[in-house]
């Protein structure tokens, strides 16, 4: 399969820069004024790639985490920049009891929310989501990534309620904004592929956030090679 114009929605500088660096990808200009988005563009084989990073918040000078700056930043990419793909890359939180280790990739074959909880009959799907998720079975082979149920969720921590709702979905992988992405990309009929590699064990002891903060180098280089690969495999006109 080859996608002619690749765009990367990414949350995180930190998750983004080992990527953009290594495909040499330069800063282009601002996909909206008003917006924190930043965008980096370059050629890989024969396809146009594009890595948007939802930007810094101009009020708390931080990466823009979560859902919403996840949707904003995917529309508007899908509006301005045409592309016939989305990669959805960043790290995530795993489930040790589910055989997950820090820096393993997985491949998302389903993305779901834990944390939106509407226990209206018709309105529980809709809250849960289980958007669709382009795969390809002989590459997530090849690379040797395992696919996984990516679930979303606001929060860094997880409750009680949030637990309980992995624990019955047999969720692997949880993190902040695939959620928000893959609800686009269905509405637009836009393919949606979720790659995310693990820089914390929910399960494991330790805080997320220590965790996080710990590996979070390590997991955006194990991030960036499979990325690249998954990249290399879909850039090339066959
Ligand atoms: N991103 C990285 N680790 C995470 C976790 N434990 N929960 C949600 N998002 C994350």
């Amino acid at each position: 399969m080859h996608f002619k114009r690749i765009v990367l929605v990414m949350a995180m500088h930190a998750e983004a820069k080992p990527i953009r660096e290594q495909l040499k990808l330069q800063p282009v200009e601002k996909l909206h004024s008003k917006l924190p988005m930043d965008t980096y563009q370059g050629k890989v084989n024969d396809s146009e790639v594009f890595v948007v990073v939802n930007g810094i918040d101009p009020r708390f000078n931080i990466d823009s985490i979560g859902t919403t700056p996840a949707a904003v930043a995917t529309l508007t990419a899908i509006n301005q920049l045409q592309p016939d793909l989305i990669i959805n890359a960043g790290t995530c939180g795993a489930f040790k009891s589910k055989g997950s280790e820090i820096a393993k990739v997985y491949w998302a074959n389903n993305v779901m929310h834990h944390d939106r909880r509407i226990s209206i009959p018709g309105m529980e799907e809709y809250g849960i989501g289980n958007y669709r998720c382009w795969t390809d079975d002989t590459l997530a082979n090849k690379l040797k990534m395992d696919y996984a149920t990516i679930s979303t969720g606001n929060s860094l921590d997880m409750c009680d309620t949030d637990y309980a709702i992995l624990e019955k979905q047999e969720v692997v992988v949880k993190e902040m904004e695939a959620g928000g992405i893959a609800y686009i990309c269905e509405l637009l009929d836009m393919p949606y592929l979720g790659i995310k590699s693990v820089t914390d064990l929910v399960d494991g002891g330790m805080l997320p956030a220590d965790e996080f903060l710990i590996n979070l180098k390590k997991s955006s280089e194990a991030l960036k090679e499979k990325v690249l690969q998954v990249i290399d495999a879909l850039s090339t006109e066959k």
